[in-house]
């Protein structure tokens, strides 16, 4: 069974990618996670705060000179110990290219351009394969336009763009007014990929605490339906930009549902932070049973199948929607 797949311009294995979460700031369990046949793997994330936090340090040290220098962790101890801080990170980047042969995307996450995106190159120095920029913003200031928030994150794009020739991916939440238009701008521009979606972390209230509560839980399929409707809706419609789906995946079945609808790869970090990476096994042979059960040979072969290929694609959903609503039935809806 063939189930290679180009993604960001690169040849992978199979279309099975390892998101962005604690599992692969290890190199051990980066190790583990080739053996177990992921098609890449995306280290977590380097946040802007980070980098700006520690140049803001590195700036007060030139400046009242190496005897008070305070300790760059423990501004972000929490952040260092999750990947390493700016230095380690390169580190981390460079020892995971070293022990294994899967392309390594590296992941910057931000949100302003400004000079912590110089990192990028820093990024591409130590060997990264690729890049994936997180733009995860809310914009909560009411005087921030939708269309300002747009060019805000194509201009950030462009700005890590220009630092590095190595592929650049975007990963992005859902919540613009028009997604296809950031989609289509951040393939003009040059994204060498969209990863759809990041998922936007929506805190809680505790009720005994009378406080916030920001903890992470961990997605479920349920969550795919948004990824598959704008996979399905961009596919075949971007001149460059391959297309990777994000949240959601805990068996084989959304796996072949993303590809159906359109996605060039797929990745998954929750249901390997739940399962263990030897979960990665699971979903590729569910994958192969799948497209051996229909006689497929290939994964090209099901790729984008069920994109939607409707004129006015906008009537159709509208339509859809609609025959939605008119179609509940319940225990307290009279048919
Ligand atoms: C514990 C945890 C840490 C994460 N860290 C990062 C990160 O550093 N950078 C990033 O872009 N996404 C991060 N994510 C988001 C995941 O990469 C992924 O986009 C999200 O969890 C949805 O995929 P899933 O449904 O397979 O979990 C993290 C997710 C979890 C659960």
């Amino acid at each position: 069974m063939d189930l290679s797949t180009r993604y960001l311009g690169l040849a992978l294995r199979n279309p099975i990618i390892v998101s962005a979460s604690p599992l692969s700031a290890d190199v051990g369990m980066i190790r583990q996670l080739e053996d177990v046949g992921a098609g890449a793997v995306v280290l977590p994330s380097l946040f802007e705060e980070q980098i700006r936090e520690e140049e803001r340090l590195v700036d007060l040290l030139t400046s009242v000179g190496a005897d008070s220098s305070p300790e760059a962790g423990s501004y972000f101890p929490a952040a260092v110990e999750y990947n390493a801080g700016p230095v380690g990170y390169l580190e981390l980047v460079a020892k995971a290219r070293a022990a294994v042969d899967l392309p390594i995307i590296a992941s910057l996450n931000g949100t302003t351009e400004a000079g912590w995106v110089d990192t990028a190159r820093l990024i591409e120095q130590a060997g990264a394969t690729a890049l994936e920029l997180n733009i995860y913003r809310i914009a909560s200031d009411p005087s921030v336009t939708g269309g300002q928030a747009e060019a805000d994150a194509v201009a950030l794009f462009q700005a890590v763009r220009a630092k590095v020739k190595l592929p650049v991916a975007v990963k992005l939440h859902p919540y613009f007014s028009a997604f296809g238009a950031v989609a289509r701008r951040l393939d003009d521009v040059g994204a060498d990929g969209l990863v759809l979606f990041n998922r936007l972390y929506q805190p809680d209230i505790d009720l005994v605490r009378l406080s916030w509560c920001n903890d992470i839980s961990l997605s479920s399929a349920t969550e795919i339906r948004l990824g598959l409707l704008w996979l399905s809706l961009l596919s075949g419609q971007l001149l460059h930009a391959s297309l990777a789906a994000g949240t959601g995946v805990e068996t084989a079945d959304e796996v072949v549902k993303y590809l159906l609808a359109g996605a060039d790869a797929v990745m998954t970090a929750s249901a390997l932070l739940r399962h263990g990476p030897g979960h990665l096994r699971t979903l590729l042979g569910g994958l192969e049973t799948w497209l051996d059960a229909r006689n497929f040979s290939a994964l090209a072969d099901i790729k984008g199948l069920m994109r939607h290929s409707h004129p006015n694609a906008e009537a159709q959903e509208r339509d859809d929607y609609i025959r939605g609503l008119l179609g509940y039935r319940g225990p307290y809806v009279e048919v």
